[in-house]
């Protein structure tokens, strides 16, 4: 399987592909500019490409620029995109004097991000920081999926089940994502109080 990082020179974005790629799948670093990207795939051994050429090739889709840039770059690259399912990991934070807040927008950047492409939509990943994913060992925690598309959800946990030494927990439709978008605000601000790398551990699952 073919996944495709746009905006995959990030911090976020490198951390996944250096563990998507251990874990065996073929991966493709895309960015506004091909040169980059390709200077980024470079030190991890992968390819890099344009985000639309990266898109247009991919069997999974995940948009994983700038928070802020998600949705346009998601309905840029539509007819890039096509069919192909989308993972949205993106969670916009507001940082003030008091902490980190979550997003005052109505929706989620993913139902947003449904609302601009044809393909089924899937949120996640947004608990796992980067520091903690591109350490040396998988990071101890689960990782929380939303979706609608039942196909579409399976990949991408399975996918995230590979990503960490905790569970890939399947936390229902799209909707969720609201609450899991901004569920990345509490944990940095746990993060702060407790000067830690925090993660989430759902417990009571069979
Ligand atoms: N950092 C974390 O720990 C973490 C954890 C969970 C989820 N996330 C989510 O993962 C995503 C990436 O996080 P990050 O920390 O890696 O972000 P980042 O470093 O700020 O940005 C990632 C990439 O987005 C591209 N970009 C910047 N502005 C853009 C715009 N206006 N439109 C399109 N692309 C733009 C840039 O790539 P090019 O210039 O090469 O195009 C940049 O390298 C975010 O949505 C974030 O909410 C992050």
């Amino acid at each position: 399987m073919r996944i495709a990082l746009l905006g995959g020179t990030g911090s976020f974005g490198t951390a996944l592909a250096v563990r998507l790629h251990a874990a065996g799948y073929d991966v493709v670093i895309g960015s506004r500019d091909a040169e980059r990207a390709r200077a980024a795939a470079a030190e991890l051994g992968i390819d890099g490409a344009a985000n639309e050429d990266a898109a247009r090739a991919a069997d999974l889709v995940v948009i994983a620029t700038k928070a802020d840039g998600a949705v346009e770059t998601a309905r840029s690259l539509r007819d890039a995109i096509g069919a192909t399912p989308v993972l949205s990991v993106a969670a916009e934070l507001f940082f003030s004097k008091d902490g980190v807040s979550p997003t005052t927008e109505a929706t989620s950047i993913a139902q947003r991000i449904q609302d601009v492409v044809d393909a089924p939509v899937i949120a996640g990943l947004h608990s796992l920081a980067a520091s903690n994913l591109g350490g040396v060992d998988a990071p101890d925690e689960d990782a929380l999926i939303c979706g609608d598309d039942p196909d579409a959800k399976g990949i991408v946990l399975e996918l995230a089940g590979k990503l960490t030494t905790g569970r890939a927990v399947d936390a229902g439709p799209l909707a969720s994502a609201r609450a899991l978008e901004g569920m990345t605000a509490v944990i940095v601000n746990v993060n702060k109080r407790y000067r830690a790398h925090a993660g989430l551990r759902v417990t009571g699952l069979h």
